[in-house]
């Protein structure tokens, strides 16, 4: 797919003139929401021109003039700005010369409070005392908005930065400072050092009463986390993290780490998770700062994954960045696909590749609709960039990079990532220059296969049969599709297959091939019981067996399939049951068979899915269900009991956690549920006293089951809280109360201002999500549509939108349908629709099995006594 012609569109700078080198003084007024700003740009003209043509939104220009080399000045004659566009445009009285020349802007704008461009967030300490801080996020296109700027990500620049700032603020940039003197006034001036070559979207500052930790060493480079006042005993973790990764990096790509420094900075308010300005990380707190008596694994791991993400991006998508946002999958994707295997290299009984089956499974969901999309996808306008932010590139896109990896095996992969790095350092790639450089590392067919993953939407659907002769075994693939295929061409993946085939009990052999056709077949030496049709779960395809093999399978779970394919093999059969090729009643047994599952992983889909399954059903068949979930989850429960013993792994605690969820509110357990109470309000007095998976579970167990009171009591704390995990599950909690009364009260806390605007949307969602209430959160947005609009950070719309996923009652699903049919959402068209496909693929799910599934409970399952 090609980069759009940069004269061919409006929203695109053309090459007349490009930057060379920005000189940037800013001088933020933290008090009355201002900032003024004064830039030097070197700039290079390519061709004779009489328009200079840059980036602006929501700027006033205040001065402007053009200098030669001799400094002699140039009049401009008009400055135009196109808020539409974005642009600004100064006109020259006369054409000038290709040649350097320096540019002069002076400007002024708002310090925002949309968490975007140059922003203004608060925060109040334990003391009490509020403090300002002002920040920046620029990815995609925002940093024109914090000054007048080229903002394409291949038009690299030098940024020299100068904060003019009080006296008692901390400032923090990409680079190093270089000299921090007084200035007029008690104030001070802040230059830092040249940055290396890069994009705008990467340049930060963040200024405010925020505090440092000492550094730690990484190889020579100096770590900090910067946090807000009295949060430094809780920056340990992260700062271990990064130390280990910026080495596991290094070490990965082979190039150290291009930078002098290294700041992560937790910010009070953040749109996103976190963000890689180049050397000087951003992140919502909740990432980086962990007390690590009082986290969870899952808060743990997610902090650990988030921070090597930021870090794999300072050389892939900062030092090498793709040329324009249609290759955003190729940043975030491979930091995706490097998180993992920094955290892997970094705990590896945390079995990180295991757990990355939950987002697999979440890429799958959206690609089996027919409004998904190819990963890399045309980008024009500044909301395309926004929508491309999405399960589809980060996590479909690292998907196909494990495949791919462990296809060519992890060596020649990695030869091939040290070489793209090499050559195109502090330049920009398109996606075939990685694949023309992994070509050079292995004799495979890179280029050919991947393009078959990367510019084709959804994925295939593995059929495997046994023939007659009982040695042959018939593959083919097909596209994987939640609804009727509608006159659409066959599509045809190039789809790296392993297998492993088994006789008998012997252990089985494994069997590569590139399936590139419709169909192939396999000969076996011996005659065939069983096949795992795809092994460690690295492929990015779903398997469905014939029924003699799928009974051989389904027989040897836990003796022939590791963690990660019984996995896949439960989430196929889910997907099966969404496609409605396969009943609830099923997919149930089939549940009921993993009772001695240990892995957490397999238990977090395991739960979920029985979860969901509850909600097809109600009165007596409810009942029943419950009874059997039960049963499940309990006899998996025994072996490790209530008590977290000092000696048993992190992921004991955490399957704790899943099981005890499990028992309380899917099983609505009375036994366990009275306990949870019990645990609760130890752990409510005594936040410390009690281990924080289970904690976490209890509170969540009591959260289903709350109160007016329960309410109330966790509103508070979720004010209040000292860990900021902490408060976020009290926060979250307060979406899943089973009355409509809580409900209400939770909805409304999220436009009264208690509640932050990062978390606010999210907490919707969750209320969307509610078993019983959906319908109550769905009015709630409808009648507030304009207000949330205008509070919320424009990107988070949609993504709080996502829990109408979990709407199935059709005369609800058809007020959103109308509702959206004339309400836009800018940011995130194609994630509205496929959000709303998934709806329907809810709804119809529940109108297919709820009456049969109900039967089959009634009929089979004996109450439990
Ligand atoms: N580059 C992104 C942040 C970003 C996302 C900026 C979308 C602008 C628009 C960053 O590297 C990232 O991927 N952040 C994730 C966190 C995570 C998945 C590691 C995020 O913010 O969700
Ligand atoms: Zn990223």
């Amino acid at each position: 797919m090609q980069t759009p012609n940069a004269q061919s569109s409006r929203y695109r700078l053309g090459r007349s003139v490009i930057p060379v080198r920005y000189e940037l003084t800013l001088s933020p007024d933290l008090g009355n929401a201002r900032f003024a700003g004064m830039e030097e740009l070197e700039i290079e003209v390519r061709e004779r021109t009489d328009a200079i043509v840059l980036n602006a939104v929501e700027l006033e220009i205040t001065a402007v003039w053009l200098l030669d080399r001799s400094d002699r000045r140039r009049e401009i004659t008009s400055v135009d700005q196109d808020e539409e566009a974005e642009r600004l445009r100064l006109s020259l009285s006369e054409a000038i010369e290709p040649g350097t020349w320096r540019l002069h802007i002076e400007f002024a704008g708002a310090l925002n409070d949309k968490l975007r461009g140059f922003y203004r967030s608060r925060y109040t300490d334990a003391g009490g005392q509020t403090h300002v801080v002002a920040a920046t996020q620029f990815e995609a296109t925002d940093a024109r908005r914090a000054f007048p700027c080229f903002d394409e990500p291949d038009l690299k620049a030098v940024f020299a930065i100068t904060l003019k700032i009080p006296q008692d603020l901390l400032a923090v940039s990409n680079s190093p400072a270089l000299s921090d003197v007084a200035g007029p006034g008690g104030s001070r001036v802040v230059s830092f050092a040249d940055t290396i070559r890069m994009s705008t979207y990467l340049v930060a500052f963040v200024i405010g009463t925020l505090e440092a930790t000492d550094p730690v060493d990484a190889g020579g480079i100096p770590v900090r986390v910067i946090h807000p006042v009295g949060q430094g005993r809780h920056t340990s973790f992260a700062l271990d993290v990064a130390r280990f990764s910026l080495q596991f990096f290094g070490d990965y790509y082979g190039i150290p780490y291009p930078g002098e420094k290294m700041d992560l900075v937790a910010m009070p308010d953040f749109a996103m998770g976190a963000m890689e300005n180049f050397g000087c990380v951003t992140f919502r707190e909740t990432l980086l700062l962990v007390d690590p008596d009082s986290v969870t694994q899952g808060e743990l791991r997610n902090a650990a994954l988030v921070i090597a993400h930021e870090l794999a991006h300072m050389w892939f998508g900062d030092l090498v960045t793709m040329r324009w946002w249609n290759g955003i999958w190729l940043n975030e994707a491979f930091a995706t696909f490097m998180e993992h295997a920094a955290v892997d290299a970094y705990r590896p009984e945390w079995r990180t590749w295991t757990h990355f089956s939950l987002s697999r499974s979440a890429a799958f969901r959206v690609d089996a609709l027919s409004s998904t999309r190819p990963i890399e996808y045309p980008v024009e306008s500044p909301e395309d960039a926004e929508g491309m932010f999405d399960v589809l590139t980060y996590e479909k896109g690292a998907s196909v990079l494990r495949m791919l990896e462990q296809y060519i095996g992890p060596d020649s992969f990695r030869d091939g990532i040290r070489t793209y790095l090499k050559k195109y350092s502090y330049g920009n790639t398109e996606t075939g220059d990685l694949w023309s450089a992994l070509e050079e590392a292995t004799s495979q067919p890179v280029e050919r296969i991947m393009t078959s993953w990367v510019f084709q939407p959804g994925f295939p659907h593995i059929r495997i049969e046994r023939e007659g002769d009982r040695k042959t075994l018939r593959l083919s693939q097909e596209r994987f599709r939640f609804g009727a295929a509608t006159g659409s061409p066959v599509q045809r993946w190039a789809v790296p297959l392993v297998l492993r085939v088994g006789s008998g009990e012997v252990r089985g052999s494994d069997h590569r091939l590139l399936l590139e056709g419709g169909e192939t077949t396999l000969a076996a030496r011996d005659s065939v019981d069983w096949v795992v049709g795809n092994v460690e779960a690295n492929g990015f395809y779903r398997v469905s067996y014939g029924a003699e093999l799928l009974a051989g399978l389904s027989a040897r779970l836990f003796d022939r399939m590791t963690p990660i394919e019984r996995f896949a093999m439960l989430d196929d059969r889910w997907a099966s049951l969404l496609s409605g090729d396969a009943t609830a009643e099923s997919f149930f047994e089939l549940a009921n068979s993993f009772s001695s599952e240990e892995s957490v992983d397999v238990w977090h889909t395991l739960s979920a899915c029985l979860a969901h399954l509850s909600r097809l059903v109600e009165g007596e068949a409810l009942t029943k269900l419950r009874a059997v979930v039960c049963g499940v989850a309990e006899n998996a429960f025994v072996k490790i009991g209530w008590e977290a013993t000092g000696t048993e792994a992190q992921e004991v605690k955490e399957l704790r956690g899943v099981l005890v969820e499990t028992l309380c509110i899917t099983g609505a357990d009375p036994d366990a549920m009275g306990r949870a109470r019990v645990i609760h309000e130890q752990s409510f007095a005594d936040p410390s006293s009690v281990e924080p998976n289970m904690a976490a579970a209890a509170l969540g167990a009591v959260a289903s089951v709350g109160t007016a009171l329960d309410h109330q009591r966790f509103a508070q704390r979720a004010a209040v809280a000292s860990s900021p995990q902490e408060k976020l599950r009290y926060l979250y909690a307060l979406s899943s109360f089973p009355e409509a009364a809580e409900i209400d009260r939770t909805l409304a806390l999220t436009l009264s201002g208690e509640v932050r605007t990062q978390n606010a949307p999210y907490l919707i969602g969750s209320c969307l999500r509610n078993r019983y209430h959906g319908n109550r959160a769905w009015k709630f947005i409808r009648e507030n549509w304009d207000k949330i609009n205008s509070t919320f950070p424009p990107n988070t719309i949609v993504r709080m939108l996502a829990g109408v996923r979990a709407v199935d009652q059709p005369e609800t699903a058809a007020e959103i349908e109308s509702f959206f049919s004339t309400h836009a959402v800018p940011q995130g068209k194609l994630m509205l629709e496929q959000h709303l496909e998934l709806m329907r693929v809810n709804v119809a799910l529940k109108k297919r099995e709820s009456g049969r599934f109900a039967e089959y409970l009634l009929r089979n399952q004996a109450d439990r006594s």
